[in-house]
């Protein structure tokens, strides 16, 4: 390393940090609470291998390649490769597809949306970021990439905030397959101050932040454990299944909107189509909090520009919705029995007689990320609202099944006012008249 760039980059892995650096097993999995600086050791590590190893090739991956732009490019090019550096030179981060080393090592970027740019080459190390997003197919997949050979040794590295503990990957981990370091709040500098044995003022803030989260998201966000949200709704909600990759959807395709209001808490609208099938697909995304009315109509009309969207359901609030219909969007009232709005629900999730379910969410639905969401850890988008939707407790604490927590239900409420629009699924509808 040269005295210029030892001077622009300090970092000093701590903890389980440290393991990883000198971790060479073929498989290994940095899981952990969020912020505790899994992402920045694992670009910190492919960095270190890149100057190191004259001529290796590295990949930095996601499910997507629009979600690695928004995440793990940023933190590399601010804080791995630091500002001025000429290895970030070049083309603009969301058209960046390879970042060269003087040396000549490679490290190419890209989503596994658009797997023939990245699969049709060989790597030495491989970064998987959000590993929780694979599906086991993706990761083997990968793992045949890894022959170029160059370095003394392969490896699939990835990281991840904790899921529930059936996901194919921790089971990867329990088996031995895959080496799982248990990443801690205390290995981040940034929040625990070693020398002084206490969090710093940043340290205290986030942890009091992390502090306010409830149930599952708790446990695996702040506490950073693999647990199964008790008393889960839709129970036959799997990501695998039911999140999909983005495609063009037809134009003769049915569309139409739902909205659930809000101010402090998020104002959701999802846009849906609906295919020849009756299969419901969400793909896009409003999730926003402290803005006015107003503002989301102008937004909602500049979004479906060129759609024709035959209605928009929304929540009953009078004056909101005469809000919107002032501003353009006119709106017709949700059916909003709750019940029988989450039976509609549970019965779109469930696969038909095609072996295919009648509701599918698009991946990077999301229009932009609410900051404020987002610094309390909160969910960001109806997806990440759903495999933590629970029933209520009873008195006895048990999930009483008769109403659900009125916790993190914004994305839910939209969605199950879109479910009762459409109406219950042709097959679902004749098995109940017998
Ligand atoms: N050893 C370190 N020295 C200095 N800063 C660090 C260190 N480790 C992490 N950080 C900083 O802490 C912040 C959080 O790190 P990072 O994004 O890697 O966390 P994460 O565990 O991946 O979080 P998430 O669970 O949200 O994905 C970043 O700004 C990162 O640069
Ligand atoms: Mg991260």
């Amino acid at each position: 390393m040269g005295l210029l760039e030892s001077q622009q980059h300090s970092y000093e892995p701590r903890g389980k940090a440290a393991e990883l650096m000198a971790c060479t097993l073929p498989e290994v999995l940095m899981s952990g609470p969020a912020g505790t600086g899994k992402s920045r050791a694992c670009l910190e590590k492919i960095h270190e291998l890149a100057q190191r190893h004259a001529g290796a090739r590295f990949l930095v991956v996601r499910k997507t390649r629009e979600s690695l732009t928004e995440a793990a490019l940023v933190t590399y090019e601010q804080w791995v490769l630091g500002p001025g550096n000429p290895i970030a030179e070049g083309p603009q981060r969301r058209n960046r597809q390879a970042y060269h080393y003087p040396n000549g090592s490679e490290v190419v970027v890209g989503g596994l949306d658009k797997a023939s740019k990245i699969m049709s080459t060989e790597y030495d190390v491989i970064y998987v970021q959000e590993a929780i997003e694979l599906s086991a197919n993706d990761w083997e997949s990968l793992s045949t990439r890894l022959r170029n050979g160059v370095m003394p040794y392969q490896q699939l590295m990835a990281d991840t905030n904790p899921d529930r503990p059936t996901h194919g990957l921790k089971l990867r981990c329990d088996a031995g397959r895959c080496k799982m370091l248990d990443s801690r709040h205390a290995d981040n500098p940034r929040l625990w101050d070693a020398a002084k044995g206490e969090w710093t003022i940043e340290g205290q803030r986030y942890m009091a932040r992390l502090d306010n989260l409830t149930g599952p998201r708790r446990a695996r966000l702040r506490d950073g454990r693999w647990v199964q949200a008790e008393g889960v709704i839709y129970d036959g909600w799997d990501a695998e299944i039911h999140l999909v990759d983005r495609f063009d959807i037809p134009k003769d395709w049915r569309r139409f909107r739902a909205i659930d209001f809000g101010f402090t808490n998020a104002f959701v609208c999802q846009w849906w189509a609906v295919d020849p099938d009756g299969r419901m697909y969400r793909y896009r995304e409003l999730y926003r909090t402290k803005r006015l009315v107003e503002d989301h109509a102008a937004q909602i009309k500049a979004l479906s520009v060129g759609e024709s969207i035959e209605a928009t359901v929304a929540d009953h609030d009078a004056e909101d919705r005469a809000t919107l219909a002032r501003h353009g969007v006119p709106t017709v009232p949700a059916k909003k029995a709750v019940k029988e709005g989450l039976q509609a629900v549970s019965e779109r999730l469930r696969e038909a007689g095609d072996g295919r379910p009648r509701i599918y969410f698009l991946r990077d639905s999301l229009v932009e990320v609410d900051p404020g969401l987002a610094e309390a850890e909160k969910p960001l988008c109806t997806e990440q609202e759903i495999d933590v939707y629970v029933w209520a407790q009873a008195q006895d604490g048990k999930p009483a099944k008769e109403e659900p927590l009125k916790v993190n239900d914004h994305g839910m409420d939209a969605m199950r006012y879109a479910v009762m629009y459409v109406g219950r699924p042709r097959w679902a509808a004749r098995s109940f008249q017998g």
